[in-house]
């Protein structure tokens, strides 16, 4: 298997099909009994997509739509319910553990909150060797230097000086580069980015992100890039997913949706996104209400408690996504409105 897994090539990176993942509500033994069944959280409900090799697929919506729970399937952190995740041609959960284990090493995650994911107790460049000890043990007397040319390429210069450093003697905008620096150095195909500039000053985002892109396009990476701010998404995707209670709602080329959004919740989402014009006011806003309970989601389309076009069909038929324009994908019963 470690020989398949190094040679494939597939155009797809990463193939998901039906992929759901319910996780059972915690309920007493009595609760149980009186109630007569288990309750489950439906975090993703039937979600395909695929992402091809060196481009930059987004998942966005709102809080607990599930987008991290995607992620952590796609790169096998987590069994799916029903369904299944393909990574270069291999089904996941036809892994062994130790299979799983050297997958890994192709497949990087670049979490939220760098101070979280790094060890407080660890110099940096032993956080970033990291991963080379764990994949390639047998090249020891390499890893200093792949450790320093991995820093010098994340700008952190001159990378001797920031080696011994700890994470809490840097900027966040520095630490965030340490986590990016950690993440490359197995060499990866994979990069599941979820939320990365969201917990970094507003004044080194962008710079963040020119980062990511710059390697993106110099490493051939592919990325898996989750956020819950559209903005964020057209600096760096090609396709997005835009995601709705553990389904997609609306699916396609980065242009083409945010130039043609033909879902409502797509459109809010849009209308929602802040512009830097004072003059150019913004007609619509957030659909009222929260997201709802993702434990009994509503009947039929799931937006349709706040969706402004609905109509009876909508609380009683759920919409399956639908090719409505080259390279896009709806599902909603009345999208042909917006077309
Ligand atoms: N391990 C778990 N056990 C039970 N429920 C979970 C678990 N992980 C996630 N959930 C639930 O699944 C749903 C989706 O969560 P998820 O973290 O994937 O959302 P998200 O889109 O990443 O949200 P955010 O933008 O806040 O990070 C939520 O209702 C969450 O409470
Ligand atoms: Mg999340």
């Amino acid at each position: 298997m470690s020989e398949q897994i190094s040679i494939n090539k597939n155009e797809n990176l990463v193939e998901i099909t039906h992929l759901k993942k319910w996780f059972p509500v915690q309920q007493n033994f009595l609760d149980q009994i009186l109630a007569g069944h288990v309750d489950f959280v439906r975090a993703v409900d039937d979600v395909s997509f695929t992402i091809k090799r060196g481009e930059a697929f987004g998942l966005a919506g709102e809080s607990g739509s599930g987008k991290t729970t995607i992620g952590r399937l796609a790169i096998g952190l987590e069994k799916p319910t029903a369904g299944k995740v393909m990574f270069d041609g291999i089904d996941l959960s036809s892994l062994e553990s130790e299979e799983l284990r050297k997958l890994r090493r192709r497949m990087q995650v670049i979490f939220q909150d760098p101070m979280a994911s790094l060890n407080p107790r660890m110099c940096l460049g032993d956080s970033i060797a990291h991963g080379l000890k764990i994949h390639y043990p047998e090249k020891i007397a390499e890893h200093r230097d792949i450790t320093l040319s991995i820093m010098e390429k994340v700008g952190l210069t001159p990378p001797h000086f920031f080696f011994t450093k700890y994470p809490h003697q840097i900027s966040g905008g520095q630490r965030q580069r340490v986590v990016i620096a950690r993440a490359l150095i197995t060499n990866p195909d994979l990069i599941l980015a979820d939320e990365p500039i969201a917990m970094a000053d507003v004044s080194v985002r962008a710079l963040l992100l020119d980062l990511m892109v710059q390697l993106k396009n110099e490493l051939n990476l592919t990325y898996l890039f989750i956020t819950h701010d559209l903005a964020t998404a057209k600096y760096i995707c090609d396709r997005i997913g835009i995601l709705y209670l553990g389904r997609l709602a609306e699916m396609g080329d980065l242009r083409e949706v945010y130039g043609h959004a033909l879902h409502p919740y797509t459109q809010a989402l849009m209308a929602a996104v802040p512009v830097p014009n004072p003059h150019e006011r913004r007609t619509q806003v957030m659909p009222a209400g929260e997201i709802p309970n993702p434990i009994n989601p509503p009947s039929g389309c799931r937006f349709h408690p706040r969706c402004p076009v609905a109509q009876e069909i909508c609380s009683k038929d759920e919409p399956e996504l639908r090719a409505l324009r080259p390279g896009h994908w709806v599902a909603c019963h009345y999208a042909e409105k917006f077309l």
